[in-house]
């Protein structure tokens, strides 16, 4: 069942700057949605209309089957935890914990349990009597994470609770935010810029640009049918690899040709072939995109295409070797790399028909 309905949702902010626009999204009870996007798409924007602190400009919200338009924000039941933890300083961790509770007057009893579980929970059971400014950032984080969850709210907003911890601190609590919504069976919705993040722990993800959505899918979905060029980009560990070209036709095969003065052909495959032929696509300008796990290099490659390598970074086993070729630059992931590529080596580089985008060098959108 939904828990959250967006129908043509948009915010004009007074300065009459669209922040969100025409947002349309369903999310089910129990979901973990990421929304991810660079600065300013309207992110934390979103999570404030849903919250209600700020109000719609056009559009619906459900909340369940209930239009929550003009629902007020305290009336909502929805937590929101924030970058900034925004505990109370002159309070204890207990006092802070358990101030919703407070004030919603309940029973004195009753909130030592609730604290007493949560704290437990969250492993924060030591530090109770502290006030927050002795606590680390993380702690911190779990302090702001234990208020929300006493409250027992039926959606948990987070935007970007995670930004101000450093990496490692990062990855660990990526994964306990994700056992407690396993926990919690309760809506999650993330906001991050952190693809990575998006990746690890949406169970879909929400891709946004300029407030406006440019794909929701599972984190398989995405990394493996981005929409447009943006999503290609933006998602996954290393920016997709793109080339510029165009399609063009000897007989009745296609192939790409690179743009640039010594020019390359790429094979395409009969498939692609047939959808650029049913699309009209030849003599026009398309990209050619390949991720950097899918491009070899190597002296005995059956190709022509010449790498210069210009950098490696050696990240655990994996090896990222970024090279220039056509003019431009261009990175291949090596697993187990046995060979000794050194900065300067000249090598060829291949990429398998099958491992190919290609996208629309005019809309940017994903034509295969
Ligand atoms: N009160 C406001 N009045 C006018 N414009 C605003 C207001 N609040 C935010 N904006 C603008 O709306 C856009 C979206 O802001 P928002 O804070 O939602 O972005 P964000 O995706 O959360 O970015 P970040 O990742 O930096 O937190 C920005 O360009 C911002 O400058
Ligand atoms: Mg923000």
């Amino acid at each position: 069942m939904a828990i959250l309905t967006f129908n043509n949702v948009s915010k004009v902010y007074d300065n009459g700057f669209h922040a969100v626009d025409n947002f349309n999204l369903s999310v089910q009870d129990g979901e973990f949605i990421v929304i991810v996007g660079s600065s300013g798409c309207g992110k934390t924007t979103l999570l404030r209309l849903i919250a209600g602190f700020e109000t719609i400009t056009d559009g619906e919200i459900y909340i369940r089957d209930k239009l929550a338009n003009n629902i007020q924000a305290k009336e909502r039941d929805i937590a929101m935890i924030f970058q900034s933890h925004a505990l109370f300083p002159h309070l204890s961790v207990y006092e802070n914990i358990s101030f919703p509770l407070k004030i919603k007057k309940a029973d004195k009893t009753k909130i030592k349990e609730k604290v007493t579980a949560v704290s437990k929970l969250l492993k924060i059971s030591s530090h109770l009597d502290k006030k927050p400014n002795s606590l680390s950032g993380g702690e911190r984080q779990h302090v702001a994470l234990c208020r929300a969850i006493v409250r027992e709210p039926k959606i948990f907003l987070m935007d970007e609770p995670l930004s101000s911890l450093d990496a490692t601190l990062r990855t660990q609590m990526r994964m306990e935010i994700k056992k407690l919504h396993l926990n919690l069976g309760t809506t999650f919705i993330y906001v991050t810029h952190d693809q990575t993040e998006a990746i690890t722990m949406g169970d879909r993800i929400v891709v946004m640009k300029d407030g406006k959505i440019q794909q929701v899918g599972t984190p398989e979905e995405i990394y493996e049918k981005p929409n447009n060029i943006f999503i290609a980009k933006f998602i996954g560990n290393h920016a997709m690899n793109i080339f510029n070209g165009s399609i063009l036709s000897e007989g009745e095969t296609l192939y790409f040709k690179t743009d640039d003065e010594i020019i390359s052909y790429f094979n395409l495959s009969a498939e692609v072939q047939n959808i650029l032929k049913s699309g009209n696509y030849i003599g026009k300008k398309v990209q050619l995109g390949v991720r950097s796990e899918k491009i070899s290099l190597g002296n005995n490659l059956n190709s022509t295409y010449t790498a210069y390598i210009t950098m490696i970074e050696k990240i655990g086993s994996d090896r990222y070797v970024y090279f220039s070729a056509f003019n431009a630059s261009y990175c291949a992931k090596l697993s187990n790399d046995t060979s000794n590529y050194k900065i300067g080596d000249t090598v060829t580089f291949a990429i398998s028909e099958d491992d190919i985008y290609l996208f629309d060098a005019e809309t940017e959108n994903t034509i295969i």
